[in-house]
């Protein structure tokens, strides 16, 4: 079973990037062919800062390798060191219906958010499936927001096999119900682009302001509180012990929830929840050669896999004569 996913390296990783996608990854790593990647090419439809898109990348890198994913032991590597998805997108987008592209809402999200509309963020889902479609992943773990992204990794894979013959592995979306969206401060989806994130990394006073400023009701702290519109809640049960969850949940219920206390509670524990991962994240940001060099092997092997499948797509479509 091949699972792959990627992250953009657009700003600092968050708790909905754990739970909804990296936590998942990781798990993955013993049992199956794992390919995960930074997506830079696609970060170029937002970030502009040249300095932030290098940083970012080798951030992510760190990240990802302090959480626990060991590079033996799947594909690691940077999305633009394996070219062989520039030239596959272009194939796969001479097959993709306008309508199918402009029925995916993150683009008219993300330019209501105030990104410029270009050509690059128009056409970033076919980017993505070319990304999936390259490695032939059974399964892609993401989170509910790229589920419609994923429809169109299978529309096209379904596109070409018909067109061309059989090619391309029809992936399959996974996507876990109890993550599926982790809401940000202000009970909108946590997202780099909205400013409303936890940082995985973040600690002390930072992440303790931006615990305190989760967006809570003025219900009064005795009175019942439904705690699954929550947004509070639904960040501390993440992290909470089922055990402690349960007490707290009862408190919501029947009153005597107190937000206060229970944000102070939360930042303990997401302190504790990430303390070994913010010590090894320290000593890769201290050896950006290291970083470089355990990405560069990863690309070496995933262009290995990359070139196979486009040799064939070449083949298929008549680009070689
Ligand atoms: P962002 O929206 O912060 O830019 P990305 O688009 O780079 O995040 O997403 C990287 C991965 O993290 C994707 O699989 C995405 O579904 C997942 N993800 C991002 N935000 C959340 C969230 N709030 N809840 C759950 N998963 C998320
Ligand atoms: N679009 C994804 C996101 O914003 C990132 C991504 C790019 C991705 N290519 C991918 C995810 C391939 C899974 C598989 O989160």
């Amino acid at each position: 079973m091949k699972i792959l996913s990627g992250i953009q390296p657009s700003g600092q990783l968050h708790i909905g990037n754990y739970f909804g996608m990296m936590q998942t990854m990781i798990g993955h790593m013993e049992q199956s062919e794992l390919y995960v990647f930074i997506v830079d090419l696609h970060a170029l439809t937002s970030v502009r800062q040249r300095d932030k898109l290098a940083a970012g990348t080798l951030e992510a890198a760190a990240d990802f390798l302090a959480l626990g994913l060991d590079p033996d032991k799947c594909q690691f590597w940077v999305q633009s060191d394996v070219p062989e998805v520039c030239e596959l997108t272009w194939i796969l987008s001479t097959l993709a219906p306008m309508g199918l592209i402009e029925r995916c809402h993150a683009f008219k999200d993300k330019v209501a958010k105030g990104l410029e509309a270009s050509h690059g963020l128009f056409s970033y889902p076919v980017l993505m499936a070319a990304d999936i479609l390259l490695y032939q992943a059974d399964r892609v773990p993401v989170g509910r927001d790229q589920k419609q992204h994923l429809e169109v990794a299978r529309d096209l894979a379904q596109k070409f096999n018909h067109e061309y013959g059989e090619t391309f592995v029809v992936p399959e979306p996974a996507i876990s119900d109890s993550t599926a969206v982790v809401p940000g401060l202000d009970g909108q989806k946590m997202s780099k682009s909205y400013g409303n994130t936890i940082p995985i990394f973040v600690s002390g006073k930072d992440l303790k302001k931006r615990v305190m400023a989760i967006a809570t009701d003025a219900t009064p702290v005795d009175d019942p509180k439904n705690p699954d519109t929550c947004t509070l809640y639904n960040i501390f049960k993440l992290f909470a012990s089922p055990a402690r969850l349960q007490e707290v949940r009862d408190l919501y219920l029947h009153g005597g929830a107190a937000y206060g206390y229970i944000k102070l509670e939360l930042v303990e524990l997401i302190e504790d929840y990430f303390a070994e991962a913010r010590r090894k994240k320290a000593q890769f940001q201290a050896d950006p050669g290291m970083l470089r060099e355990i990405l560069h092997k990863g690309a070496q092997k995933a262009r290995a896999k990359a070139t196979v499948t486009l040799d064939l797509v070449r083949d298929r479509v008549g680009l070689k004569y």
